[in-house]
């Protein structure tokens, strides 16, 4: 028998990639292209999803050739996207309407403030889960349907298509208009408890519920593909904190992962019933696997953790590779009274507040480029912190340890810093491409390639661990720093 494996699709904010994995969830080729950031405005981010199309396809053919691996011994492949960024496309022609606008791209503040009205930021949440914010895909898409000339009016004609990343790239891919419940439930028009499209959110919102995909499971096979992977099924999509939630086999509520990349977000799964969070987080889908009973997760999303350290490295050229952000931060013994919150868009979990813009606070003649970079490496453990003690707070756990992945946590100090800062163990896998590795996994058990979660969970092993050594005292009065630097950044934007 041909050995088989099963190939995933990152479709992440800076790049694409294509990892192919076997059996044993082991990584046999890869395949990464990086896209352009478009920014027309402050505060906009943008993407050229026919750039990222071309870029998904030449991944696929880089990590077939890598490997030396033919379509045919694909069981399957699956998606996982950056999530929230939104994209219209023409129904006939596919071509994209307008640039997607990214996750990141703040220009919806005056909508959201318009849409929270009397009612407030937490106008939807008892039914999405999601605060009013600009993250979300809802009122970005909203917003193209205003300011792209007559594309309401195409979109109640039925000749426009919405998507994030995973369904344009189905779409793409098999012809489907799909997407799954976990990427819908970023979008704020998704009911948590129907895991449909919430009528009255549309109708407040002014979405017309046409342009909108069909929602599935996270793993089933959505279509065969057609092209350059003709017969593949397409059978797993997963937005990329909740591929790593499944690549993390956080399988039992408790369970809690964090993902380290541009940004930072923590997934908590919850169990198979939504908890509302009183604590600044968002309620989420963790996972659907094909008709069993969605698993829900508590999230706690920081915008910009990876990105600080690539702003130091081009914008300020403090270091020249992002890596000796910690050959830097290891020339000093502490932050020497330096604190930085890098609210370049705002501030999100646990405060979602858009009004915040970042700070540098605690500067004296003292403060060195040593000291600087390592009130980086904190921002990202104190931004953790934060939404650790909400997770614990909103479900009654204790999080005894934080399973770690993405590019940061090959950073061993800023490990250290985190597992300090937490007071609590952090251990890292030692397959660390737990995005790819967990839309594999869905589309792996979807056809049948793995038999079970349980499986999965065997295949998990540790890598390394830190355990805390923090005096108590000094971690209390840092926070307390943290905390005084966090209100200094409110309110900048009147
Ligand atoms: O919610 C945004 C998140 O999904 C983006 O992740 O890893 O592409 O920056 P990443």
């Amino acid at each position: 028998m041909t050995t088989q494996y099963v190939a995933a699709i990152d479709q992440g904010t800076t790049s694409s990639r294509c990892i192919i994995f076997d059996y044993d969830g082991r990584i046999v080729s890869v395949g990464q292209r990086e896209h352009r950031q478009i920014f027309p405005q402050p505060g906009w981010v943008e993407h050229d999803a026919s750039e990222i199309w071309d870029n998904v396809q030449l991944v696929v053919e880089e990590a077939l050739d890598q490997g030396s691996i033919t379509r045919d011994q694909l069981a399957a492949v699956g998606i996982t996207n950056q999530r929230e960024t939104t994209l219209v496309w023409d129904r006939e022609t596919g071509e994209p309407v307008h640039n997607a606008i990214v996750w990141q791209d703040t220009r919806t503040n005056e909508l959201i403030h318009e849409l929270a009205g009397t009612a407030g930021q937490e106008r939807f949440r008892e039914r999405c889960g999601l605060p009013l914010a600009t993250y979300f895909s809802g009122p970005k898409l909203r917003w193209l349907l205003e300011e792209v000339p007559g594309l309401r009016e195409r979109a109640e004609r039925g000749e426009v298509l919405f998507g994030t990343m995973d369904t344009w790239l189905i779409w793409k891919l098999t012809g489907r208009h799909v997407t799954d419940v976990t990427n819908a439930s970023r979008t704020m028009l998704m009911n948590l408890r129907t895991l449909d499209w919430d009528s009255s959110i549309l109708e407040d919102m002014g979405i017309p519920a046409d342009v909108l995909p069909e929602i599935a499971s996270s793993a089933e096979v959505y279509g065969e593909a057609t092209g350059f992977l003709a017969g593949v099924p397409v059978a797993s999509a997963l937005g990329d904190q909740h591929a790593a939630l499944v690549g993390q086999t956080c399988f039992d509520p408790g369970e809690v992962k964090g993902t380290y990349g541009t940004g930072t977000f923590l997934v908590l799964n919850t169990g198979t019933t939504p908890v509302m969070s009183s604590n600044g987080l968002l309620t989420t889908l963790g996972y659907k696997i094909g008709d069993q009973p969605a698993v829900y997760a508590l999230e706690g999303s920081i915008a910009v953790t990876g990105s600080l350290v690539q702003w130091i490295r081009d914008n300020l050229g403090l270091i020249s590779s992002a890596p000796e952000i910690e050959t830097l931060a290891r020339t000093v013994e502490d932050n020497g009274g330096c604190y930085i919150v890098p609210a370049f868009s705002g501030l999100f979990a646990p405060h979602w507040r858009s009004d915040a813009r970042g700070v540098m606070t605690g500067l004296t003649g003292y403060v060195t480029k040593g000291h600087i970079a390592r009130a980086v490496l904190e921002a990202t453990a104190w931004q953790t912190r934060e939404v650790v003690d909400a997770m614990r707070q909103d479900s009654g756990d204790d999080l005894a340890t934080l399973k770690v992945d993405g590019g940061m946590t090959a950073d061993n100090l800023l490990m250290q810093i985190l597992a300090d800062v937490l007071d609590i163990g952090v251990v890292r896998p030692m397959v660390a491409e737990t995005t790819c590795l967990g839309a594999a996994y869905a589309a792996g058990l979807a056809v049948g390639f793995w038999p079970d979660l349980e499986t999965l969970r065997a295949k998990w092993h540790k890598a390394a661990e830190w355990s805390p050594a923090m005096d108590p005292q000094i971690r209390s009065r840092e926070y307390h720093n943290w905390q005084k630097a966090v209100q200094r950044t409110l309110g900048w934007i009147e």
